[in-house]
């Protein structure tokens, strides 16, 4: 079977997919000289800085280390909260100098923020060259070769809103885990959250596009990848497989060792899926994100999150049964507008009761174009703060005590790296960082590994031989 064509049993398979699209690239835009990103936010935005160097490689640009050893300047920024959109114009304040001693070099602000601002970005920062868009990547090199051929400024920032999303995963030197992308955008318009504003409206990537690139990437030697979108349990193919199906046929179709996977949505987590990974435990990391925002009820209506804190405790038990040493990650955004005390301590108490290995904890931030940022009652910063705090605080007794259960146990480590200090490094199938005295050859290769230091992020051991 070619690996375009859906395999008979999948659903729909007399639909037939065109191949992925690989951009139109004019070769010597770059002419050898040097470029640098610097990315802010999300996998996805780590994921876009990867697909901008490879295509600018194949326009004849040279990725350097350091800004000053580049002509090209591209910050992929992140808008999520509001500090990330400062640090734009801080990092491009302190490029000054650079362009000061060197007039050829451009700068470029892309990723979320390029999307939300657009022309304010260079209204308020005239060093900025050129602006695009999350949609725009693929424009990248076209873009740039404007820049160097006038001084006018160029935006390019318009979703490209009928393309199907029919893209390539292009990375430079994928080593031993790698992302791919199965959905761009979002639809669930959460009323703090400016990612439909910034990504555009959900879509998902043919499942044979998926499967293509995956077996791809393991001829490569690439032995781990993490599915990658905003809310990866919404993914719907073009023949009407959805996210369990994908997962499914990344398991049994390709050779690849380990499959990760995030974000999710908690309404969108289904028993199905419980299922598949339950069944395809071999290669489906039993770890899952699963952001809960908020414990309480009317906060989570207010966030339009579509479940109760009841619902989410009961698809966590669902999911402990099907996976019983399943670890799991949250979100929560602490100081909703209208949040009182009682509600964060409901978030305190659903914190505590699910038990999550790791905690990602913000304070609200008011984001243009949301609902929330409208809504009456705003927290005051300081309660904010201490209430953050406090969860913190919570948290991370707990998180020492459920470390503990590693100590002693042997995981299995892939490792990916000789760090540093010299030693081996890798993660185990919970999604644990380990560290232990191994060599170079190991890279690439599950091993054994008896852990004797234990802490919430960072597990320490020793090769079992
Ligand atoms: N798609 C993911 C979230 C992506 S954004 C999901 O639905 O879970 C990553 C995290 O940033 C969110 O889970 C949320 O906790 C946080 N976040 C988003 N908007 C925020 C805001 N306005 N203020 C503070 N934190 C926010
Ligand atoms: Fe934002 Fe909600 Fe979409 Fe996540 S699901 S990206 S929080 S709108
Ligand atoms: Fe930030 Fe955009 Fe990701 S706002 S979190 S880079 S989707």
């Amino acid at each position: 079977m070619s690996e375009n064509q859906i395999n008979p049993s999948s659903p729909a398979s007399e639909i037939t997919v065109a191949d992925p699209v690989r951009p139109q690239i004019n070769q010597d835009v770059g002419q050898g000289r040097g470029v640098y990103i610097s990315t802010y936010g999300c996998q996805m935005n780590v994921n876009d800085t990867e697909r901008m160097y490879s295509l600018l490689e194949m326009a004849n640009f040279s990725v350097v280390k350091e800004p000053e050893e580049a002509t090209l300047i591209i910050i992929n920024a992140c808008s999520i909260r509001e500090k990330p959109v400062h640090k734009v114009y801080s990092e491009v304040g302190r490029y000054r100098k650079l362009k000061e001693k060197n007039p050829m070099l451009k700068i470029g602000v892309g990723g979320c923020v390029g999307q939300q601002e657009k022309d304010k970005l260079i209204k308020n920062q005239p060093m900025i060259d050129f602006v695009f868009g999350t949609d725009n990547i693929d424009a990248l090199p076209n873009l740039v070769a404007q820049t160097f051929e006038s001084s006018d400024k160029v935006i390019n920032a318009k979703f490209e809103h009928r393309a199907p999303y029919h893209v390539e995963t292009l990375v430079r030197n994928p080593g031993v885990s790698t992302f791919v992308n199965i959905t761009k955008g979002c639809d669930n318009f959460c009323t703090f959250c400016i990612v439909p504003f910034t990504r555009g409206r959900e879509k998902s990537r043919p499942l044979s596009h998926v499967l293509m690139d995956v077996r791809s990437l393991v001829k490569r030697g690439v032995k781990e990848v993490t599915l990658l979108g905003q809310n990866v349990n919404s993914y719907e193919s073009e023949d009407g497989a959805d996210f369990a199906d994908l997962l499914k046929k990344v398991a049994m179709e390709t050779d690849i060792q380990r499959i990760r996977y995030t974000t999710s949505h908690p309404k969108d987590f289904n028993e199905k899926l419980m299922h598949v990974m339950a069944e395809h435990q071999d290669k489906v990391c039993e770890y899952v994100h699963l952001p809960a925002q908020s414990g309480n009820s009317r906060i989570l209506r207010q966030m339009n999150r579509g479940y109760t804190r009841e619902e989410y405790l009961d698809k966590i038990a669902l999911m402990k049964k099907y996976i019983p040493n399943l670890v799991l990650s949250t979100d929560i955004i602490v100081g909703f507008p209208g949040e009182t005390e009682e509600e964060f301590q409901d978030t305190v108490s659903l914190v505590k009761e699910v038990g999550f290995e790791t905690m990602f904890a913000f304070m609200y931030s008011p984001r243009p174009f949301t609902k929330a940022a409208s809504f009456p009652d705003h927290v005051a910063e300081e309660v904010k703060n201490r209430r953050l705090n406090e969860l913190f605080d919570s948290h991370e007794k707990q998180a020492f005590d459920l470390a503990k259960k590693y100590d002693g146990q042997v995981l299995n480590v892939l490792v990916e790296q000789i760090n540093e200090q010299g030693k081996a490094q890798g993660r185990s199938t919970q999604n644990k960082l380990v560290y232990f005295l191994g060599s170079e050859s190991l890279i690439g290769k599950t091993v054994p590994v008896k852990i004797n230091f234990a802490s919430p992020n960072v597990l320490r051991g020793e090769l079992v031989q």
